[in-house]
């Protein structure tokens, strides 16, 4: 017989759900009553994803394999109210735009890490085709950014204006974000609990986009979206399949998409040498969407 949802502990629930979807977890599933000993033993929901509970927890994992997975278990007393309260809310809107600005929205004045008390002045969301088939993936953003709320609009978006350029295309045709999207001190590494608490929206913005390929631009943006670590050498000059940790697409057409890596624009402007080993990066995404460069290159 279904045992009604006492209200108090409903909203419990759904409290202690939107913390785990904070967290980057969406996905519960029940644990079968015939694992659990005792007969009192209540059914509990287990929600599962890979690698943040224990990155949180300070396991570096193995350098080169997917992180061991964590788990979280929560009494159950309605069959599909986990289903109903588990979907991220921008699941339901078929407007990319509408469903980003709910992800903005959701995101408010955030504070989930110390990144907002470390002087930042704004948070740098992501700009550019809500549509878009090519996306870009920063590490985080740098004074300019901070200034003007939108990500690579520096030197090092400048260098970044010109690889799209060359690729025959225009800024506004792409989708462009950073894994952290508040400006670390000094322009620091962004910390690995840093990335990890940040990186669902940005999840949630590439399940919202859909995109066909992603380019990761540097190690940061490499390790966290592929959550491995390997050198530059390692990672690039290959497709990845991608999909986005614990997030749904509310299109059951898309089933993820590729992801290439190439060095961060500022490592370019370090070591213009690498130039040409970024635009072998650039032409291999190009040949899988089908581009060509402009005549001339
Ligand atoms: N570097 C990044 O990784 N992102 C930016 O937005 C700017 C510089």
């Amino acid at each position: 017989m279904p045992r009604t949802l006492d209200p108090e502990l409903r909203r419990a629930l759904a409290a202690r759900i939107r913390y785990y979807n904070e967290m980057g977890i969406y996905d519960f599933y029940r644990q079968p009553l015939s694992d659990r000993k005792g007969e009192d033993a209540a059914p509990v929901v287990v929600a599962e994803q890979e690698s943040k509970v224990a990155e949180r927890a300070g396991d570096p994992g193995d350098e080169m394999s997917p992180r061991k997975s964590a788990a979280v278990a929560m009494p159950i007393v309605e069959g599909d109210i986990f289903e109903v309260i588990a979907l991220q809310p921008e699941q339901s809107v078929s407007d990319p735009l509408k469903a980003l600005k709910i992800i903005r929205e959701d995101l408010g004045d955030c504070t989930r890490c110390v990144l907002h008390k470390q002087g930042r002045k704004q948070i740098v969301f992501g700009v550019g085709d809500p549509k878009a088939e090519l996306m870009f993936v920063g590490e985080g953003p740098g004074a300019d950014e901070d200034e003007k709320g939108e990500p690579f609009v520096g030197r090092a978006g400048q260098l970044l204006n010109n690889m799209i350029k060359a690729m025959g295309i225009e800024r506004e045709q792409v989708y462009i974000a950073n894994i952290v999207k508040c400006r670390p001190p000094g322009n620091r590494t962004p910390e690995r609990d840093e990335c990890a608490t940040c990186s669902p929206f940005l999840m949630r913005q590439i399940a919202v986009i859909k995109p066909k390929v992603i380019v990761a631009l540097g190690a940061v943006a490499a390790k966290t979206l592929l959550a491995m670590s390997a050198s530059m050498m390692q990672l690039r000059g290959r497709f990845y399949d991608f999909r986005p940790a614990g997030i749904r697409s509310n299109d059951p057409a898309w089933d993820g998409c590729k992801l290439a890596v190439t060095y961060h624009p500022a490592f370019l402007l370090r070591d213009p040498r690498q130039k040409g080993e970024a635009w072998k990066d650039l032409q291999m995404v190009m040949r899988e969407l089908g581009m060509k460069a402009p005549s001339g290159r």
